[in-house]
Protein backbone atom coordinates (compact mmCIF):
# COMPACT_ATOMS: atom_id res chain seq x y z
CA UNK A 1 0.00 0.00 0.00
CA UNK A 2 1.21 3.47 -0.71
CA UNK A 3 2.41 5.90 2.07
CA UNK A 4 3.07 9.79 1.41
CA UNK A 5 5.77 10.91 3.46
CA UNK A 6 5.63 15.11 4.24
CA UNK A 7 8.17 17.21 5.42
CA UNK A 8 6.28 20.44 7.29
CA UNK A 9 6.32 23.73 7.95
CA UNK A 10 7.15 24.96 4.11
CA UNK A 11 4.92 27.97 3.36
CA UNK A 12 2.75 27.37 0.46
CA UNK A 13 2.45 29.89 -2.50
CA UNK A 14 0.80 29.68 -6.09
CA UNK A 15 -2.03 28.63 -7.99
CA UNK A 16 -3.99 25.31 -7.57
CA UNK A 17 -6.46 24.05 -9.69
CA UNK A 18 -9.68 22.71 -8.29
CA UNK A 19 -11.54 19.57 -10.51
CA UNK A 20 -15.09 19.17 -10.50
CA UNK A 21 -17.17 17.83 -6.95
CA UNK A 22 -17.02 14.09 -6.83
CA UNK A 23 -19.98 14.13 -5.04
CA UNK A 24 -21.92 15.91 -8.26
CA UNK A 25 -20.45 13.76 -10.46
CA UNK A 26 -21.43 10.38 -9.07
CA UNK A 27 -25.07 11.08 -9.29
CA UNK A 28 -24.85 12.47 -12.63
CA UNK A 29 -23.33 10.01 -13.80
CA UNK A 30 -25.84 8.01 -12.40
CA UNK A 31 -28.19 10.28 -14.07
CA UNK A 32 -27.83 8.79 -17.65
CA UNK A 33 -29.66 5.66 -16.67
CA UNK A 34 -32.25 8.06 -17.24
CA UNK A 35 -32.44 8.14 -21.04
CA UNK A 36 -31.50 5.97 -23.47
CA UNK A 37 -30.06 9.30 -24.96
CA UNK A 38 -26.47 10.10 -24.27
CA UNK A 39 -25.65 12.40 -21.34
CA UNK A 40 -22.30 13.99 -22.37
CA UNK A 41 -20.08 14.94 -18.84
CA UNK A 42 -17.29 17.39 -18.65
CA UNK A 43 -15.04 18.75 -15.86
CA UNK A 44 -15.18 14.94 -14.54
CA UNK A 45 -12.53 15.15 -11.63
CA UNK A 46 -9.87 11.81 -12.33
CA UNK A 47 -10.91 10.08 -8.83
CA UNK A 48 -11.29 5.96 -7.89
CA UNK A 49 -14.97 7.09 -6.59
CA UNK A 50 -15.65 7.99 -10.35
CA UNK A 51 -14.09 4.90 -12.23
CA UNK A 52 -15.95 2.56 -9.66
CA UNK A 53 -19.07 4.73 -11.10
CA UNK A 54 -17.95 4.36 -14.40
CA UNK A 55 -17.51 0.44 -13.50
CA UNK A 56 -20.74 -0.62 -11.72
CA UNK A 57 -22.26 1.96 -14.84
CA UNK A 58 -20.21 -0.17 -17.41
CA UNK A 59 -21.31 -3.04 -15.67
CA UNK A 60 -25.22 -2.73 -15.90
CA UNK A 61 -24.58 -1.84 -19.95
CA UNK A 62 -24.00 1.63 -20.20
CA UNK A 63 -21.62 2.28 -22.91
CA UNK A 64 -19.14 5.19 -21.81
CA UNK A 65 -16.80 6.60 -24.49
CA UNK A 66 -13.97 9.25 -23.00
CA UNK A 67 -13.65 12.14 -25.00
CA UNK A 68 -10.89 14.20 -23.86
CA UNK A 69 -10.65 16.73 -21.01
CA UNK A 70 -12.71 19.79 -20.34
CA UNK A 71 -11.01 23.19 -19.07
CA UNK A 72 -8.45 25.06 -19.55
CA UNK A 73 -5.48 26.44 -17.48
CA UNK A 74 -4.65 23.29 -15.86
CA UNK A 75 -8.02 22.00 -14.89
CA UNK A 76 -7.61 18.03 -16.34
CA UNK A 77 -11.52 17.16 -16.12
CA UNK A 78 -12.44 14.93 -18.17
CA UNK A 79 -15.00 14.39 -20.56
CA UNK A 80 -17.60 11.18 -20.73
CA UNK A 81 -20.38 10.60 -23.17
CA UNK A 82 -22.52 7.93 -21.40
CA UNK A 83 -25.27 6.05 -23.73
CA UNK A 84 -27.77 3.88 -21.65
CA UNK A 85 -30.00 2.56 -24.93
CA UNK A 86 -28.53 -0.88 -24.30
CA UNK A 87 -29.10 -1.95 -20.41
CA UNK A 88 -28.61 -5.34 -20.32
CA UNK A 89 -29.36 -6.07 -16.24
CA UNK A 90 -30.47 -3.89 -13.23
CA UNK A 91 -28.66 -5.40 -10.68
CA UNK A 92 -25.32 -3.67 -8.99
CA UNK A 93 -23.68 -6.54 -7.12
CA UNK A 94 -22.06 -6.43 -3.98
CA UNK A 95 -18.39 -5.91 -5.07
CA UNK A 96 -18.84 -2.14 -6.86
CA UNK A 97 -21.41 -1.22 -4.09
CA UNK A 98 -19.37 -2.16 -0.94
CA UNK A 99 -16.76 -0.62 -2.65
CA UNK A 100 -18.47 2.94 -2.59
CA UNK A 101 -21.70 3.32 -0.64
CA UNK A 102 -22.64 6.03 -3.26
CA UNK A 103 -23.56 3.00 -5.79
CA UNK A 104 -26.76 3.15 -4.26
CA UNK A 105 -28.02 6.11 -6.31
CA UNK A 106 -28.36 3.62 -9.40
CA UNK A 107 -31.46 2.75 -7.12
CA UNK A 108 -33.81 5.52 -7.99
CA UNK A 109 -33.01 5.91 -12.07
CA UNK A 110 -33.50 1.91 -12.77
CA UNK A 111 -36.19 1.70 -11.11
CA UNK A 112 -38.12 4.29 -12.92
CA UNK A 113 -36.86 3.75 -16.01
CA UNK A 114 -37.02 -0.01 -15.61
CA UNK A 115 -39.58 -0.43 -13.22
CA UNK A 116 -37.06 -2.94 -11.28
CA UNK A 117 -33.66 -3.18 -9.65
CA UNK A 118 -31.77 -4.97 -7.62
CA UNK A 119 -28.80 -3.00 -5.59
CA UNK A 120 -26.65 -4.47 -3.02
CA UNK A 121 -27.52 -2.82 0.55
CA UNK A 122 -24.29 -0.60 1.25
CA UNK A 123 -22.39 -1.75 4.37
CA UNK A 124 -21.70 0.50 7.63
CA UNK A 125 -18.91 2.38 6.78
CA UNK A 126 -15.86 3.76 9.02
CA UNK A 127 -17.62 6.93 9.68
CA UNK A 128 -21.11 5.49 11.27
CA UNK A 129 -24.21 3.04 10.26
CA UNK A 130 -25.01 5.51 7.65
CA UNK A 131 -28.63 3.35 6.32
CA UNK A 132 -30.44 3.77 3.13
CA UNK A 133 -33.78 3.61 5.07
CA UNK A 134 -34.99 6.95 4.23
CA UNK A 135 -34.06 6.24 0.70
CA UNK A 136 -36.29 2.97 0.67
CA UNK A 137 -39.29 4.67 2.73
CA UNK A 138 -39.70 7.52 0.04
CA UNK A 139 -39.27 5.05 -3.20
CA UNK A 140 -42.24 3.21 -1.21
CA UNK A 141 -44.33 6.36 -1.18
CA UNK A 142 -43.83 6.32 -4.85
CA UNK A 143 -45.13 2.83 -5.26
CA UNK A 144 -42.63 1.00 -5.19
CA UNK A 145 -42.49 -2.62 -3.42
CA UNK A 146 -39.21 -3.14 -1.66
CA UNK A 147 -38.12 -6.16 0.31
CA UNK A 148 -34.57 -6.84 1.45
CA UNK A 149 -33.43 -9.72 0.07
CA UNK A 150 -29.71 -11.77 0.82
CA UNK A 151 -28.59 -8.48 1.49
CA UNK A 152 -29.91 -6.54 -1.70
CA UNK A 153 -32.47 -4.50 -2.13
CA UNK A 154 -34.80 -5.53 -4.56
CA UNK A 155 -37.54 -2.91 -5.68
CA UNK A 156 -40.16 -2.95 -8.32
CA UNK A 157 -42.95 -0.99 -9.61
CA UNK A 158 -44.44 -3.16 -12.45
CA UNK A 159 -47.03 -0.27 -13.42
CA UNK A 160 -44.05 2.67 -12.90
CA UNK A 161 -43.51 5.04 -9.87
CA UNK A 162 -46.48 7.97 -9.20
CA UNK A 163 -45.78 11.22 -8.17
CA UNK A 164 -45.82 11.54 -3.81
CA UNK A 165 -46.03 14.11 -1.61
CA UNK A 166 -41.90 13.13 0.27
CA UNK A 167 -41.34 14.57 3.57
CA UNK A 168 -38.11 13.53 4.96
CA UNK A 169 -37.74 13.28 8.48
CA UNK A 170 -33.95 14.35 8.25
CA UNK A 171 -31.96 15.80 5.49
CA UNK A 172 -30.31 13.44 3.27
CA UNK A 173 -28.05 14.10 0.50
CA UNK A 174 -28.37 10.86 -1.25
CA UNK A 175 -32.19 10.24 -0.61
CA UNK A 176 -32.40 13.63 -2.34
CA UNK A 177 -31.35 12.30 -5.29
CA UNK A 178 -32.27 9.31 -5.93
CA UNK A 179 -35.80 10.41 -5.10
CA UNK A 180 -35.11 13.59 -7.63
CA UNK A 181 -34.08 10.73 -10.62
CA UNK A 182 -36.96 8.22 -9.55
CA UNK A 183 -39.34 11.26 -9.41
CA UNK A 184 -38.09 12.14 -13.09
CA UNK A 185 -39.64 9.85 -14.62
CA UNK A 186 -42.73 8.80 -12.24
CA UNK A 187 -46.19 9.45 -13.35
CA UNK A 188 -47.34 12.87 -12.04
CA UNK A 189 -46.22 15.26 -9.38
CA UNK A 190 -43.77 14.54 -6.51
CA UNK A 191 -43.09 16.82 -3.78
CA UNK A 192 -39.36 16.51 -1.54
CA UNK A 193 -40.22 18.21 0.95
CA UNK A 194 -36.89 19.04 4.20
CA UNK A 195 -34.82 18.27 0.64
CA UNK A 196 -31.40 18.44 0.59
CA UNK A 197 -29.84 21.98 -0.72
CA UNK A 198 -26.26 20.76 -1.15
CA UNK A 199 -25.10 22.60 -4.62
CA UNK A 200 -24.00 18.76 -5.69
CA UNK A 201 -28.08 18.23 -5.52
CA UNK A 202 -28.24 21.37 -7.26
CA UNK A 203 -26.52 20.06 -9.54
CA UNK A 204 -27.93 17.19 -10.26
CA UNK A 205 -31.34 19.19 -10.54
CA UNK A 206 -30.15 21.64 -12.95
CA UNK A 207 -28.21 18.37 -15.31
CA UNK A 208 -31.93 16.82 -15.05
CA UNK A 209 -33.50 19.67 -16.28
CA UNK A 210 -31.21 20.45 -19.21
CA UNK A 211 -31.95 16.78 -20.35
CA UNK A 212 -35.78 18.06 -20.08
CA UNK A 213 -37.35 17.51 -16.53
CA UNK A 214 -39.63 19.28 -15.16
CA UNK A 215 -38.10 20.80 -11.65
CA UNK A 216 -39.56 23.68 -9.58
CA UNK A 217 -37.59 25.01 -6.40
CA UNK A 218 -34.03 24.10 -7.24
CA UNK A 219 -31.87 25.36 -4.41
CA UNK A 220 -34.24 25.29 -1.75
CA UNK A 221 -35.60 22.86 0.62
CA UNK A 222 -38.77 21.91 -1.44
CA UNK A 223 -38.37 20.36 -4.95
CA UNK A 224 -41.68 20.01 -7.32
CA UNK A 225 -41.26 17.02 -9.96
CA UNK A 226 -43.64 17.15 -13.05
CA UNK A 227 -42.39 13.60 -14.40
CA UNK A 228 -41.55 13.01 -18.00
CA UNK A 229 -42.72 10.09 -19.89
CA UNK A 230 -38.74 9.82 -20.69
CA UNK A 231 -35.75 12.60 -20.98
CA UNK A 232 -33.07 13.03 -23.38
CA UNK A 233 -30.01 13.53 -23.70
CA UNK A 234 -27.55 16.80 -22.44
CA UNK A 235 -24.27 18.65 -22.43
CA UNK A 236 -23.32 19.45 -18.38
CA UNK A 237 -20.46 20.50 -16.54
CA UNK A 238 -19.58 19.34 -13.04
CA UNK A 239 -19.99 22.05 -10.15
CA UNK A 240 -16.71 22.64 -9.08
CA UNK A 241 -15.55 20.04 -5.54
CA UNK A 242 -16.48 22.64 -2.72
CA UNK A 243 -14.49 20.23 -0.30
CA UNK A 244 -11.21 20.45 -2.51
CA UNK A 245 -11.66 24.37 -2.70
CA UNK A 246 -11.98 24.00 1.54
CA UNK A 247 -9.66 21.87 2.05
CA UNK A 248 -6.71 23.87 0.30
CA UNK A 249 -8.03 26.79 1.73
CA UNK A 250 -6.90 25.35 5.18
CA UNK A 251 -3.34 24.51 3.50
CA UNK A 252 -2.69 28.52 3.03
CA UNK A 253 -3.96 29.23 6.35
CA UNK A 254 -1.88 26.50 8.41
CA UNK A 255 1.52 26.86 6.35
CA UNK A 256 0.80 30.73 6.62
CA UNK A 257 0.65 30.64 3.32
CA UNK A 258 -1.25 32.47 -0.27
CA UNK A 259 -2.84 30.11 -2.19
CA UNK A 260 -4.99 31.12 -5.02
CA UNK A 261 -7.96 28.65 -5.93
CA UNK A 262 -8.64 28.12 -9.44
CA UNK A 263 -11.44 26.87 -11.11
CA UNK A 264 -13.70 27.31 -8.26
CA UNK A 265 -16.41 29.74 -6.80
CA UNK A 266 -16.32 31.60 -2.96
CA UNK A 267 -20.70 31.46 -3.18
CA UNK A 268 -20.42 27.34 -3.11
CA UNK A 269 -17.91 27.80 0.61
CA UNK A 270 -19.98 30.74 1.94
CA UNK A 271 -20.12 28.90 5.73
CA UNK A 272 -16.71 27.82 5.25
CA UNK A 273 -15.41 31.48 4.04
CA UNK A 274 -17.23 32.80 7.17
CA UNK A 275 -15.50 30.35 9.45
CA UNK A 276 -12.20 30.87 8.31
CA UNK A 277 -12.74 34.21 8.56
CA UNK A 278 -13.77 34.48 12.23
CA UNK A 279 -10.38 32.49 12.83
CA UNK A 280 -8.17 35.40 11.13
CA UNK A 281 -8.04 33.95 7.35
CA UNK A 282 -8.10 36.48 4.65
CA UNK A 283 -10.26 34.84 1.79
CA UNK A 284 -10.83 37.37 -1.34
CA UNK A 285 -12.35 36.88 -4.94
CA UNK A 286 -10.78 36.66 -7.61
CA UNK A 287 -11.26 36.24 -11.60
CA UNK A 288 -11.92 32.33 -11.51
CA UNK A 289 -11.09 31.76 -8.21
CA UNK A 290 -9.98 32.72 -4.72
CA UNK A 291 -7.43 33.93 -2.62
CA UNK A 292 -6.51 32.21 0.48
CA UNK A 293 -3.95 33.73 3.01
CA UNK A 294 -3.35 33.91 7.03
CA UNK A 295 -4.01 37.67 8.02
CA UNK A 296 -1.74 39.22 10.00
CA UNK A 297 -3.06 38.57 13.33
CA UNK A 298 -2.57 35.18 13.50
CA UNK A 299 -5.07 32.19 13.69
CA UNK A 300 -7.20 32.10 16.45
CA UNK A 301 -10.08 29.77 17.87
CA UNK A 302 -13.30 29.34 16.73
CA UNK A 303 -16.04 27.25 17.39
CA UNK A 304 -18.25 25.39 14.48
CA UNK A 305 -20.92 22.95 14.42
CA UNK A 306 -21.71 20.94 11.04
CA UNK A 307 -25.06 21.08 9.53
CA UNK A 308 -26.88 20.31 6.16
CA UNK A 309 -26.17 22.86 3.68
CA UNK A 310 -25.97 26.10 3.62
CA UNK A 311 -24.60 25.37 6.93
CA UNK A 312 -20.92 24.10 7.70
CA UNK A 313 -20.17 20.85 6.20
CA UNK A 314 -18.75 17.64 8.04
CA UNK A 315 -16.77 17.36 5.07
CA UNK A 316 -15.01 20.12 6.55
CA UNK A 317 -14.94 19.28 9.84
CA UNK A 318 -11.87 16.93 9.92
CA UNK A 319 -9.41 19.77 8.03
CA UNK A 320 -11.02 22.47 10.57
CA UNK A 321 -9.99 21.06 13.78
CA UNK A 322 -6.14 20.92 11.89
CA UNK A 323 -6.59 24.31 12.12
CA UNK A 324 -8.08 24.47 15.48
CA UNK A 325 -5.53 22.55 16.73
CA UNK A 326 -2.71 25.44 14.76
CA UNK A 327 -4.69 28.55 15.85
CA UNK A 328 -4.26 30.88 19.18
CA UNK A 329 -7.11 29.69 22.09
CA UNK A 330 -9.97 26.78 22.33
CA UNK A 331 -12.35 26.29 19.72
CA UNK A 332 -15.44 23.91 19.62
CA UNK A 333 -16.22 21.33 16.85
CA UNK A 334 -19.89 19.83 17.30
CA UNK A 335 -20.33 17.07 14.68
CA UNK A 336 -24.26 16.76 14.19
CA UNK A 337 -24.23 14.71 10.97
CA UNK A 338 -22.51 11.49 11.54
CA UNK A 339 -22.13 9.68 14.88
CA UNK A 340 -18.87 8.33 14.25
CA UNK A 341 -16.36 10.65 12.79
CA UNK A 342 -13.92 11.65 14.97
CA UNK A 343 -11.22 8.88 14.05
CA UNK A 344 -8.80 11.23 12.76
CA UNK A 345 -8.59 12.80 16.37
CA UNK A 346 -6.46 9.75 17.57
CA UNK A 347 -4.23 10.66 15.00
CA UNK A 348 -3.83 14.46 14.95
CA UNK A 349 -3.34 13.25 19.22
CA UNK A 350 0.06 11.52 17.66
CA UNK A 351 1.01 14.54 16.13
CA UNK A 352 0.55 16.91 19.45
CA UNK A 353 -2.98 18.02 19.01
CA UNK A 354 -4.60 18.55 22.31
CA UNK A 355 -8.38 17.12 21.78
CA UNK A 356 -10.75 16.12 23.89
CA UNK A 357 -13.84 14.46 22.80
CA UNK A 358 -17.04 14.11 24.29
CA UNK A 359 -19.86 12.72 22.55
CA UNK A 360 -20.58 14.97 19.68
CA UNK A 361 -18.74 17.54 20.56
CA UNK A 362 -14.47 17.96 20.81
CA UNK A 363 -12.07 20.41 22.36
CA UNK A 364 -9.37 22.08 20.85
CA UNK A 365 -6.94 23.42 22.59
CA UNK A 366 -4.60 25.20 20.20
CA UNK A 367 -1.04 26.90 20.11
CA UNK A 368 1.12 24.22 21.35
CA UNK A 369 2.35 23.47 17.41
CA UNK A 370 2.18 19.52 15.81
CA UNK A 371 5.02 17.76 15.31
CA UNK A 372 5.50 14.75 12.68
CA UNK A 373 4.67 11.42 13.26
CA UNK A 374 4.05 7.68 11.50
CA UNK A 375 -0.36 8.27 11.45
CA UNK A 376 -3.03 6.07 9.75
CA UNK A 377 -5.77 6.95 7.28
CA UNK A 378 -9.18 6.31 7.78
CA UNK A 379 -11.49 7.71 5.94
CA UNK A 380 -11.84 10.27 2.99
CA UNK A 381 -11.58 13.62 4.18
CA UNK A 382 -9.71 12.25 7.89
CA UNK A 383 -6.96 11.35 5.25
CA UNK A 384 -6.87 14.56 3.58
CA UNK A 385 -6.61 16.30 7.61
CA UNK A 386 -3.43 14.40 8.53
CA UNK A 387 -2.16 15.51 4.95
CA UNK A 388 -3.10 19.10 6.86
CA UNK A 389 -1.36 18.44 9.27
CA UNK A 390 1.60 17.40 8.43
CA UNK A 391 2.06 20.29 6.49
CA UNK A 392 2.21 22.22 9.50
CA UNK A 393 3.90 20.00 11.67
CA UNK A 394 7.72 20.27 12.36
CA UNK A 395 9.53 17.13 11.00
CA UNK A 396 8.89 14.19 9.00
CA UNK A 397 5.06 12.70 8.92
CA UNK A 398 4.26 9.21 7.65
CA UNK A 399 0.88 8.57 6.12
CA UNK A 400 -0.92 4.81 4.98
CA UNK A 401 -3.29 3.56 4.02
CA UNK A 402 -3.43 6.65 1.81
CA UNK A 403 -5.95 4.53 -0.89
CA UNK A 404 -8.72 6.75 0.99
CA UNK A 405 -7.30 9.93 -0.23
CA UNK A 406 -7.42 8.83 -4.21
CA UNK A 407 -11.08 8.27 -4.03
CA UNK A 408 -11.59 12.36 -3.28
CA UNK A 409 -8.36 14.54 -4.31
CA UNK A 410 -6.97 14.18 -7.73
CA UNK A 411 -3.02 14.50 -8.07
CA UNK A 412 -2.85 16.02 -4.49
CA UNK A 413 0.94 15.99 -4.17
CA UNK A 414 1.19 17.47 -7.61
CA UNK A 415 -0.90 20.02 -6.69
CA UNK A 416 0.96 20.73 -3.34
CA UNK A 417 4.21 19.77 -4.22
CA UNK A 418 3.54 23.04 -7.40
CA UNK A 419 3.50 24.97 -3.93
CA UNK A 420 6.29 24.44 -2.34
CA UNK A 421 5.21 21.43 -0.20
CA UNK A 422 7.88 19.15 0.36
CA UNK A 423 5.31 15.79 0.00
CA UNK A 424 6.07 12.42 -1.79
CA UNK A 425 4.39 9.23 -2.62
CA UNK A 426 6.45 5.92 -1.72
CA UNK A 427 4.56 3.35 -3.56
CA UNK A 428 5.02 0.07 -2.25
C1 LIG B 1 -23.38 12.65 1.23
C2 LIG B 1 -21.96 12.85 0.79
C3 LIG B 1 -21.01 12.82 1.98
C4 LIG B 1 -21.46 13.84 3.02
C5 LIG B 1 -22.94 13.63 3.38
C6 LIG B 1 -23.47 14.72 4.30
C7 LIG B 1 -21.97 11.89 -1.43
C8 LIG B 1 -21.51 10.80 -2.33
N1 LIG B 1 -21.61 11.80 -0.15
O1 LIG B 1 -23.45 11.35 1.82
O2 LIG B 1 -19.69 13.15 1.52
O3 LIG B 1 -20.67 13.69 4.18
O4 LIG B 1 -23.73 13.65 2.18
O5 LIG B 1 -23.30 15.96 3.76
O6 LIG B 1 -22.60 12.83 -1.86
N2 LIG B 1 -29.42 8.80 6.90
C9 LIG B 1 -30.33 7.89 7.41
N3 LIG B 1 -31.10 7.18 6.53
C10 LIG B 1 -30.99 7.34 5.18
C11 LIG B 1 -30.07 8.26 4.67
C12 LIG B 1 -29.29 9.00 5.55
O7 LIG B 1 -30.45 7.73 8.61
O8 LIG B 1 -31.71 6.66 4.44
C13 LIG B 1 -28.56 9.58 7.82
C14 LIG B 1 -27.08 9.24 7.67
O9 LIG B 1 -26.72 8.11 8.44
C15 LIG B 1 -26.43 10.51 8.17
C16 LIG B 1 -27.41 11.62 7.70
O10 LIG B 1 -28.64 10.95 7.45
O11 LIG B 1 -26.37 10.53 9.58
C17 LIG B 1 -26.98 12.33 6.44
O12 LIG B 1 -26.69 11.39 5.43
P1 LIG B 1 -26.80 11.73 3.87
O13 LIG B 1 -27.04 13.18 3.70
O14 LIG B 1 -27.75 10.78 3.26
O15 LIG B 1 -25.32 11.39 3.38
P2 LIG B 1 -24.88 10.66 2.06
O16 LIG B 1 -25.79 11.01 0.94
O17 LIG B 1 -24.60 9.23 2.36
Amino acid sequence: MDRILIRGTRRLTGTIHIGGAKNAALPLLAACLLSDKTLTLSNLPHLADVSTMAHLLADLGVNISMNGTSGGGGNHGRVFELNAADISKTTAPYDLVRKMRASVLVLGPLLSRFGKARVSLPGGCAIGTRPVDLHLKALAQMGAEIDLNEGYIEAAAPDGLKGAHIVFPMVTVGGTENLLMAAALAEGETILANAAREPEVTDLARCLVAMGAEIDGIGSDTLHIIGKKELHGADYAVVPDRIETGSYAVAAAVTDGDLTLKGTRLDLIEAVADILRQAGVEISEVDDGIRVRRGAGGLRGVDVMTEPYPGFPTDMQAQLMVLMSVAQGASMMTETIFENRYMHVPELSRMGADINVHGASAIIRGGSGLKGAQVMATDLRASVSLVLAALAAEGETEINRVYHLDRGYERLEEKLAACGADIERVKN
